[in-house]
């Protein structure tokens, strides 16, 4: 019997302080207006207490998908952590969510691919329960972006957020869970949307600092004309490629950018934005926290069966879709 890789559980982790689109008026030259209208965000949460990190986020989801699914710690098997945020160079923020969260039998380690990567690691996962090689392995998607971003420069701060969220998979042999994927990259991409500093090339040092080169730098609007063509695309492809036609859809859930961004994919594919999860408006853009967060808020509205397709773009540039029939 084929083993396909389920969702058997989904929570997430938002901070408690939201900062809001007024809030940020008087922070940069802005207006409530123009973010709503070009992105569609109202507020975003902020991880404000001192000496927490993304781990701290990933663990509030974590704890909470143990105990809805009822198991211990201790079953599970592999922690893989999508995030562009870590709590450190090394070790792996993986490793410490796992010591965090009591996973003592568990091997872990960080994947980065920007926005795309809780889709990546979704798909790396899969693999593993496919294979019959683990029983339980934990997915998260997690950044506190408010750790590299710039909140003088009114190109990025307005847009992104801290969040994230985990999702537990299993074996399933009724043919639900992660079936497909298309996923792509293009490095050529990494001009347009970086952080200059702070790695092997630019170590950190005063001047670094001072130029303030240890935030998120994007050209803003080549990134959104790439980001509208292909994140449809990935999405249109992966319905053909599976005979998938727009009524066969239950809901598109889409990585967080940009509202127009989510409503092209949409139109791409279709559908009506009555089958799109949306909570940019909450939110903003929380990296690799993005669908988790949108796969648990929504998580009541999916039914058995149900044909999801999840949907990134992010950074290097990175992107894709994965088909994912819902396990419960
Ligand atoms: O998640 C990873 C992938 N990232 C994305 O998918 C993001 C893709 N990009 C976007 O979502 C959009 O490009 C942005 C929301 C970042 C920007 O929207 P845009 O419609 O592309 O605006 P723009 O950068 O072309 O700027 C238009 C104008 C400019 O002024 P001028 O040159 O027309 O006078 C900007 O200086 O808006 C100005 N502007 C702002 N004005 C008020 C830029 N940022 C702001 C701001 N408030 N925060």
């Amino acid at each position: 019997m084929k083993i396909t890789a389920a969702i058997t559980a989904v929570e997430a982790y938002t901070p408690e302080y939201i900062l809001t689109n007024q809030e940020l008026e008087k922070m940069v030259d802005t207006s409530d207006e123009w973010i709503r209208t070009r992105t569609g965000i109202l507020e975003r949460r902020i991880l404000k207490e001192k000496g927490q990190g993304t781990s701290d986020i990933a663990v509030q989801a974590v704890n909470k998908l143990i105990q809805k699914r009822g198991i211990s710690p201790l079953e599970i098997d592999l922690l893989i952590c999508a995030t562009v945020t870590p709590d450190m160079q090394f070790p792996a923020t993986a490793n410490i969510i796992c010591d965090k969260a009591g996973a003592k039998n568990a091997w872990g380690y960080d994947l980065n691919a920007a926005c795309s990567g809780f889709i990546y690691a979704l798909v790396t996962a899969s693999k593993f329960i496919e294979t019959g090689t683990y029983q339980k392995i934990v997915v998260v998607g997690a950044d506190k972006m408010s750790s590299i971003i710039d909140y003088q420069d009114r190109n990025t701060c307005i847009i992104f957020g801290d969040g994230g969220g985990a999702v537990l998979l299993e074996a399933n042999t009724e043919g639900n869970g992660v079936l497909d994927a298309c996923l792509y990259s293009d490095g050529s991409g990494r001009h347009h949307l970086h952080q200059k500093a702070g790695g092997s090339v630019k170590p950190a040092t005063v001047e670094t600092v001072q130029n303030r080169e240890h935030y998120v730098y994007q050209e803003g609007q080549t990134v959104f004309k790439f980001a509208v063509v292909k994140m449809a695309e990935a999405a249109a492809e992966i319905m053909v490629k599976n005979q998938l036609k727009p009524e066969d859809i239950a809901y598109l859930v889409p990585h967080q950018a940009n509202l127009r961004i989510i409503q092209a994919t949409a139109e791409r594919m279709g559908i009506g934005m009555d089958k799109v999860i949306v909570n940019i408006q909450k939110y903003g853009n929380t990296t690799n926290g993005t669908i988790p967060i949108c796969l648990a808020e929504a998580q009541h509205l999916f039914k058995k069966g149900d044909n999801l397709v999840l949907a990134a773009f992010g950074g290097g540039f990175t992107w894709g879709s994965v088909y994912v029939k819902w396990a419960y």
